[in-house]
This record gives C-alpha cells, sequence and structure tokens, in this order.
C-alpha cells in the first residue's frame, strides 16, 4: 500500500516535525554532577581548567558545561580533550580523542551574547513552545536539535558529521578532517569542479527538503571537503518546512549558494535553484541554471 501511494516510511526519527514532541530541556545530569561537585568531578574539573590550550576559552567551561563534559567522559564518549577548531559567536568546537579515534566537540556557550539569531529561528516555532527565553533551556534545546537534525540528515542520505552523543549543550560527533588539519570549508578551497560541486550541493539541499528540512545557514562557510566529498555543516539552525520563516530561509540558502557558484564562473540563478530543490520529482538534468 505505501508503495502504491507513495508515501515514504517514516525513518528512525518517525514522522516529519516530531522529533521535538520529548524534548527535555529540565535539570540535566550534568547539572546535578556539577552541583554535587564530588571529588573525581572536582578533579576533572582542575585538569581541564589548567589545560594550556583550553584557558583562553575558559568563559565557555562554566561547572554545568564541566558537568557535561565530565558525564560524556563517564560514558565512554571522550577519552581525552584536544584543542579548540573554532571559536564562534555561540559555539565552540573541539577537537576530542573517543576510543574509536577523533572526534569533534562542539559547545554552545549557554551565555552567548547573540540570541537575537536563535531566539529568529525558535519562535513560531510549535516544537519550541513553553521553552520561553530562559537562556539555558534556549540553548539545550538549540543542541538536541541540532542532534535531531544532523540524523535526519542523515537518514535523508545527506553527508553530515554522524552524531554521536549529546548532553546538555554539548554536541559530540564525526570529526572530519586530517590528523593535524580539520576538513577545509568550501570558501577555502580551490574549487576543483564547480559544476559537479554545484550539482550536489543542490542534490543536498533538495534531500533536505524532501526530509522536510531547510538548512537555514547554508553558504560556502558550512560546507567542507572531506575526502572528496563535499559535507554540510551545522544544522543547529535548521528548521522545519512547518516553520513560520522557512520560506524566507530557503531562498537565503539558494541566494548564498548561487552566488558562491556564481563566483566560481557558473551561471546560476537563485530561483531556478529555489526550484529545483523543492521540485517533489526532480528532473534528472537538474535546474538551477539559466537557460543557455
Ligand atoms: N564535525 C566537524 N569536524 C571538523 N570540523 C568541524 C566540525 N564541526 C565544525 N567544524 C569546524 O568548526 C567550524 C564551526 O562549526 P559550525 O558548526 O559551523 O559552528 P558555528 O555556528 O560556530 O558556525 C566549522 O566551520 C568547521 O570548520
Ligand atoms: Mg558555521
Amino acid at each position: 500500500m505505501n508503495e502504491e501511494y507513495g508515501l515514504l516510511e517514516a525513518g528512525e526519527d518517525g514522522a516529519v516535525g516530531d522529533e521535538w514532541e520529548d524534548i527535555d530541556v529540565a535539570d540535566t545530569e550534568a547539572d546535578r554532577i556539577a552541583r554535587r561537585q564530588d571529588r573525581e568531578f572536582l578533579e576533572f574539573r582542575k585538569r581541564i581548567k589548567n589545560t594550556e590550550r583550553l584557558k583562553v576559552e575558559a568563559s565557555v567551561f562554566d561547572d554545568a558545561t564541566l558537568g557535561a563534559l565530565y558525564k560524556l567522559v563517564q560514558d565512554g564518549h571522550i577519552d581525552a580533550f584536544g584543542g579548540p577548531i573554532s571559536t564562534g559567536k555561540e559555539a565552540n568546537v573541539y577537537t576530542a580523542l573517543a576510543p574509536d579515534g577523533e572526534v569533534a566537540v562542539k559547545v554552545y556557550r549557554i551565555n552567548a551574547s547573540d540570541f537575537r539569531q536563535m531566539r529568529e529561528y525558535l519562535d513560531g516555532d510549535p516544537r519550541f513552545e513553553g521553552i520561553g527565553s530562559d537562556k539555558k533551556k534556549v540553548v539545550v534545546a538549540w543542541t538536541k536539535k541540532e542532534f535531531a537534525n544532523l540524523n535526519r540528515a542523515r537518514n535523508a542520505g545527506v553527508r553530515v558529521p554522524e552524531p554521536i552523543a549529546i548532553e546538555r549543550n554539548v554536541l559530540v560527533m564525526e570529526y572530519l578532517g586530517g590528523e593535524d588539519q580539520r576538513a577545509k570549508r568550501l570558501n577555502e578551497v580551490d574549487v576543483e569542479n564547480p559544476r559537479t560541486a554545484f550539482e550536489v550541493v543542490r542534490e543536498y539541499m533538495r534531500r533536505l527538503y524532501s526530509a522536510g528540512l531547510i538548512h537555514g545557514d547554508l553558504s560556502e562557510y558550512n560546507v567542507v571537503v572531506h575526502e572528496g566529498e563535499l559535507c554540510l555543516l551545522d544544522l543547529g539552525q535548521a528548521v522545519t518546512v512547518h516553520h513560520p520563516n522557512s520560506r524566507e530561509f530557503l531562498e537565503r540558502d539558494c541566494y548564498n549558494v548561487a552566488a558562491f557558484f556564481r563566483r566560481q564562473g557558473l551561471e546560476i540563478d537563485e530561483d531556478a535553484l529555489l526550484a529545483a530543490v523543492t521540485d517533489p520529482d526532480p528532473d534528472p538534468s537538474g535546474g538551477g541554471e539559466r537557460e543557455a
């Protein structure tokens, strides 16, 4: 029956748009650890605080965030903390050693100064009703949202870092990069074959859209090249198509992507790209380019 009517089987996450039903931003284990302050946690805290390469970012590691890292260590997701890969407005990204190799650890700052943008993506989203403006709750929900979005993107066949674990405001994911360098962003490389790269990004956008997701901050800064593949990053702000501003976010994504590939010498039209992304039954020859 399903096949006959072209219905999609629900993936692991359940039906589109429902992954927030059980969103729980109550007190976390990490908060309890931070409050309990047992001897081992205090030693862990001292070790992190004394780590030279993490010192400049001391403000990121408040006690509850340290509690979250400690919990991730106890649960076997992290063995040792590496150095910072990126210091952003809302989050910092670090490398860490895990039992199976390197991982990336994204730590959202609870006291991030700029909440304006975060709110723009949360306001009017029914999944966030009742969260209010409590900073901790917003950031914890945001972290869960990025984790769920990464899973949904993967299930839709979009290359993103594999999400591994979350705890409070900390997300552990697959590390993209080599031993001594993170994967380069699209804006940092000479794009050898812009046509192919564009087609891949367009197909990823289309797959996300068919899975009910819009990236919302797509540009050459959130696409990296890893082992010859393009991978999308930074899905925290991605919204479902139900979001009241989803169209505007999608148009902006198309605008950014089209502008980047135009700078690579392609003739890309953002309206045609938008049409290709939202087309449920795409012509295999694609779209997004002006008629010659
Ligand atoms: N899983 C990862 N593996 C390797 N590098 C990463 C990973 N996630 C993020 N980065 C690096 O950190 C930067 C910032 O991460 P991102 O998720 O885009 O956060 P922000 O919200 O600060 O832009 C990225 O541009 C990328 O260079
Ligand atoms: Mg980014």
